[in-house]
């Protein structure tokens, strides 16, 4: 983590008043955050864009509180996450830097299906919870910056192993302390078996995920995107 000092002092001013806080609601957050007037200059320091390559995307976490994180994300071209919820998060928002590609999903219990493709704008903050599924990345050459909040009602000390991560290419839920890298290894408990999806959104999934993995060497896992692509029978009668 880093220094407070490192933090930019408008950002400063947001974690005083959420540590003053008995109770917040994301209402709160979207209020305050557009008036910080937050931009992806005053983060560059603090950006991770040359991150290893088994890591899908850059995740620096920038401040731990009494029951509050709060994480800058780094977008390089074509680093994407894994399909995700957000675990025990009560509150919280995203403050998006620069644009973001977003994919939004519904899940049902067993079945994901993709609910809403966007590109989100710079300055524009939108709410978290825990139930939220979306994966979000960066499709252009122009690296791009987020920065999230996640708070929770239960203190920060308390294991948090309740963040699902869909693995569609694997065919199962992985369920970690929060990251949601793709082909990540945090795996809490037993990976879930019981997800299943249609044609559209995995088409769309695996075309977005394909260079992580082509570019993290995953030659099995690649090689199987690249079957199911060009023949998506391959993935549904096995
Ligand atoms: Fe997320």
């Amino acid at each position: 983590m880093e220094p407070r000092n490192k933090i930019p002092k408008k950002l400063q001013t947001l974690i005083s008043e959420i540590e003053q806080s008995d109770i917040l609601i994301n209402d709160d957050l979207t209020r305050i955050l557009p008036t910080l007037q937050l931009k992806a200059e005053d983060f560059w320091h603090l950006a991770d864009f040359s991150h290893a390559p088994q890591y899908s995307y850059g995740r620096s976490k920038i401040y731990t509180g009494r029951n509050f994180e709060i994480f800058l994300m780094s977008w390089a071209q074509n680093d994407y996450t894994a399909i995700h919820n957000h675990g025990r998060s009560d509150w919280g928002a995203v403050c998006f830097l620069s644009e973001v590609h977003h994919r939004l999903y519904q899940y049902d219990g067993q079945s994901i299906v993709l609910a809403d493709k966007s590109i989100i704008p710079t300055g524009a903050v939108v709410p978290v919870q825990g139930n939220l599924v979306h994966a979000m990345g960066n499709l252009t050459e122009q690296p791009s910056l987020s920065l999230h909040i996640y708070g929770s009602n239960f203190s920060i000390e308390e294991p948090d192993q309740t963040t699902r991560i869909f693995e569609l290419e694997k065919k199962r839920i992985r369920f970690t302390s929060g990251e949601a890298f793709l082909d990540g290894i945090e795996c809490f408990g037993k990976p879930s078996i019981d997800v299943t999806t249609n044609e559209e959104t995995l088409l769309d999934y695996l075309g977005i995920i394909s260079p992580f993995y082509e570019k993290g060497g995953n030659a099995g896992i690649s090689a199987y995107i690249k079957s199911v692509i060009q023949d998506p029978s391959v993935y549904f009668n096995l």
